[in-house]
């Protein structure tokens, strides 16, 4: 017989940039990371985990396609849940079955959205629960994806760089409801082919850039500040923030040598769009944050968004996939 769990875990974003390992096995990042956690009807992944019978073999799909399972990022986080869950005196019978592992974004994949993060954080989730792993979860989603460990938890979340595996752990800073009126707008840009893939990249940065001492030595006085706007739900220090950090990260980028060119030129005119549109509305009301990939993730307070939605829908109907522009509800507490 056969039994099976199904978690969903939704897509974070970085508001401080996690760049750089210091152990790439174990993912040790070289710096804390800061993120917020959309809610799990936005952009999410769902994962079934389930043990098949002796002799069955086990397998992976993503999105309906096998997958190998002997990849080593998803062979480790199956490998760290057993060995957790044996230490936690979870039955040996149970941990010895082949395992079945299927995993589905609701958004697409290939768009380069922080789909590793919400996977392994799903994946995690999901094998956590079916051999019965308790405590926390964030360790082992880590060594999946590093941003993995961030999607675990909802709201504002810190990833805690540590030093070694067992400390490297990621904390919530911010409970999903403690800014209801924060909203976001995720903008697909047509994505530029054969970008340098994070893990390749970071490696690149930590051997190549003069300038990565600099951003590490700076990330903990961003991490406290950060935390304070967003304790007080001050949206202007958290959006210069926010800003400033994606800045400093594709500058990062561009010091890497050979550089790696994440944004491209329609990334740059939203950059520039979302100054002149705060500008123009005399205060600062609208943030932007990109990762490693053009897509530009906008962030506004609930009374600006429809407004600051049909602009960039109307200005960036050119270089930003429409059907995929998506307004992020805010997330609703159940009274
Ligand atoms: C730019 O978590 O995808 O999105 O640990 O190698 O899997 P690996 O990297 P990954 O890197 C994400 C980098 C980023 C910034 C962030 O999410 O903090």
């Amino acid at each position: 017989s056969s039994s099976g769990v199904t978690l969903t875990a939704p897509v974070n974003i970085a508001l401080i940039k996690y760049w750089g390992k210091l152990d790439e096995t174990a993912i040790i990042p070289t710096n804390d990371s800061l993120s917020f956690t959309l809610s799990q009807d936005d952009m999410c992944a769902t994962t079934t985990a389930m043990t098949v019978a002796r002799g069955v073999k086990s397998k992976f799909w993503l999105n309906g396609k096998e997958m190998d399972l002997g990849h080593p990022r998803i062979r480790a986080v199956v490998e760290e849940v057993r060995k957790i869950a044996k230490v936690q005196g979870t039955d040996e019978t149970l941990l010895d079955l082949p395992v079945r592992i299927a995993s589905i974004n609701n958004f697409p994949t290939a768009a380069g959205l922080a789909s590793s993060a919400a996977g392994y954080a799903a994946a995690t989730a999901a094998l956590g629960a079916l051999y019965g792993v308790k405590g926390d979860l964030s360790r082992i989603a880590r060594i999946g994806s590093g941003s993995a460990c961030r999607s675990i938890s909802g709201g504002f979340v810190r990833w805690i760089a540590g030093s070694t595996s067992e400390d490297s752990i990621a904390v919530q800073v911010a409970p999903e409801n403690h800014w209801p009126s924060l909203r976001w707008l995720i903008c697909v840009v047509r994505a530029t082919p054969k970008a340098v893939g994070s893990t390749e990249g970071m490696r690149r940065t930590i051997q190549t850039s003069p300038l990565m001492p600099a951003r590490i030595a700076s990330v903990p006085d961003k991490i406290s500040a950060i935390t304070k706007a967003i304790q007080e739900r001050n949206f202007r220090a958290m959006a210069e923030l926010t800003m400033q950090d994606s800045n400093q990260f594709h500058a990062i980028c561009l010091d890497t040598f050979p550089p790696l060119f994440y944004m491209n030129d329609v990334s740059h005119r939203i950059i520039d769009f979302v100054h002149d549109y705060n500008r123009v509305k005399g205060s600062l009301i609208a943030g932007y944050t990109f990762d490693a990939g053009p897509n530009a993730c906008l962030f506004t307070e609930q009374e600006n968004f429809d407004e600051l939605a049909s602009v960039v829908e109307a200005l960036f109907s050119d270089g930003v996939e429409t059907d995929f522009v998506k307004g992020m509800k805010p997330e609703r507490k159940v009274d």
